[in-house]
């Protein structure tokens, strides 16, 4: 299904709210992740993509002219500047049609060219996340290892997995 990956916009809150209201999608995400998620959070997670910061990539993903997901890679500093974390929700009508896993190939090419020193970029979903593990797998992440009992969220102690794509990984064409 055709998609852009594009920058944030304040006039994308409307949207946010309305798709990531969904419990299906903040039970597969970190706790700081609203439920139920309303406008202000909408308004307040825009407003946190559009500051100006070099270690931050935030895009939404939009359908027809809605935003209808986000993915962004976040890096991190001092010793650990190699490396970024890979993040992303879609709403739900839009699953199963192949969109993230494109987007997180493109986000990954993205990331790679922007910048030189970035080596390793990483996914943490927890390890009853079917789904998102066969997208971290489609788009060539490699499975490091399960951390077992690694995480509490929604009342239930989960383990969680470990994928990485390293720059060279990557083919010279950044596919
Ligand atoms: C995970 C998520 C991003 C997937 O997005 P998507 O656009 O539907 O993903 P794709 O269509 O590119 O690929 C999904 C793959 O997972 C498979 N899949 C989905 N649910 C599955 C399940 N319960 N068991 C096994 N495979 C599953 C699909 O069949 C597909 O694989 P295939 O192409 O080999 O058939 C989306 O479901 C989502 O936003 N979930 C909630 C938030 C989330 O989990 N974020 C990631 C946190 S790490």
């Amino acid at each position: 299904m055709d998609f852009i990956l594009r920058e944030w916009r304040r006039s994308d809150a409307a949207d946010v709210a309305k798709y990531a209201d969904n419990e299906k999608i903040a039970r597969n995400l970190r706790d700081v992740f609203p439920y139920p998620y309303t406008l202000k959070d909408a308004k307040e997670f825009i407003d946190d993509c559009l500051e100006e910061d070099d270690f931050l990539m935030f895009r939404a993903i939009e359908v027809d002219g809605h935003a209808v997901g986000s993915i962004a890679l976040c890096r991190d500093d001092g010793m650990y500047r190699p490396r970024a974390e890979l993040g992303y929700w879609l709403a739900e009508d839009f699953w199963g049609k192949g969109i993230m896993t494109e987007a997180v190939r493109r986000i990954c090419k993205e990331g790679f060219a922007r910048w030189d020193d970035l080596l390793r970029i990483y996914a943490e979903p927890y390890a009853r996340n079917a789904g998102s593990r066969r997208v971290l797998e489609k788009a060539g992440f490699t499975l490091e290892g399960i951390l077992r009992r690694n995480v509490f969220i929604w009342g239930e102690v989960c383990d969680s997995c470990m994928y990485a794509l390293l720059r060279e990984d990557m083919s010279p064409a950044g596919d």
